[in-house]
């Protein structure tokens, strides 16, 4: 690899995590990551007739609600499961194979460009970012969420019980090179916006209680969804069966009358123009 290669062994181990997952991902953590979809659409001033892209469109959540506001949409993804679930969820969009850094798209073709935790997938976020710009006329504006590195109380859940289990990351779920990564901060993330060349970026902190039940919570990383999920099914039965225990234990501080969990999430919310 140089330093200049578009990919790394992060988005090698992208395209393995979400392989076939698209179904499991929708039924839990694609539910979740739902609840920024009204934001996010409203941040990026979507409107009838608007020429929507949505990158890393996963089950089609944002792009089918695109869809019923009128907007013209474009929808890709990396995963062919995932592309298969959003033509289902988004009938009236285009959606495709496509994988950032590269996409198979003329310049400045859209009005508007989004991606719904997304970014914090990608192996080089700068690259990814001058990608987004170049497909959006000028003028023309992204809006994007990726998880805060203050995480609510609710993400630590399931990471805590594995630690609590003695679970150990696979070296090569390893994180983002440093040398690609940046504060995930508004900050932090605005200014990798500047950096991309994008113009007014800005960003905000978004927060909600995600509410699942702890069986339903759990059956995304017991499924290997995202590296939680694969970090947990690459431990041995034993460490896995005290996972859950310490997912269970741990999980009452999150309970609510109603005998769902009430898990607090906190992500990051960037709008820019180019
Ligand atoms: C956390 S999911 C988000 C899906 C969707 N945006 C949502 O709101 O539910 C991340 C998605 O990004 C896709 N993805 C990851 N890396 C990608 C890349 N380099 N290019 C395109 N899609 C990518 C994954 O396949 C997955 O569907």
């Amino acid at each position: 690899m140089t330093p200049t290669a578009p990919t790394t062994p992060f988005d090698a181990n992208e395209r393995t995590a979400w392989a076939g997952r698209a179904e499991d991902y929708a039924a839990t953590f694609g539910r979740l990551c739902a609840h920024t979809v009204p934001e996010l659409l409203d941040a990026a001033e979507v409107f009838g007739g608007t020429r929507l892209l949505d990158v890393g469109t996963g089950p089609g959540t944002v792009a089918a609600a695109a869809c019923d506001l009128g907007a013209d949409v474009h929808a890709v993804d990396a995963e062919p499961s995932m592309v298969d679930l959003a033509r289902r969820a988004a009938p009236s969009a285009r959606v495709e194979l496509a994988v950032l850094p590269e996409l198979p798209f003329p310049d400045a073709g859209f009005d508007v460009v989004v991606a719904n935790f997304v970014l914090n997938h990608v192996g080089r976020p700068l690259l990814a970012l001058a990608e987004l710009r170049r497909v959006l006329r000028p003028g023309g504006r992204l809006a994007l969420t990726i998880w805060s590195g203050t995480p609510g109380a609710g993400q630590a859940l399931i990471p805590s019980a594995l630690q609590a289990a003695g679970a150990v990351r696979p070296p090569h779920l390893g994180p983002l090179d440093p040398a690609d990564d940046f504060p995930r901060t508004p900050d932090g993330l605005a200014a990798l916006l500047t950096t991309a060349g994008l113009q007014s970026a800005t960003c905000r902190t978004v927060t909600w209680d995600h509410h699942a039940t702890a069986d339903t919570w759990w059956s995304g990383p017991a499924s290997g969804v995202a590296t939680i999920g694969l970090t947990l099914l690459a431990q041995t039965p034993a460490i896995q069966s005290e996972a859950r225990r310490h997912y269970d234990r741990l999980a009452t501080a999150f309970h609510t009358p109603n005998g769902t969990l009430a898990l607090p999430h906190t992500a990051l919310l960037a709008t820019a123009t180019r």
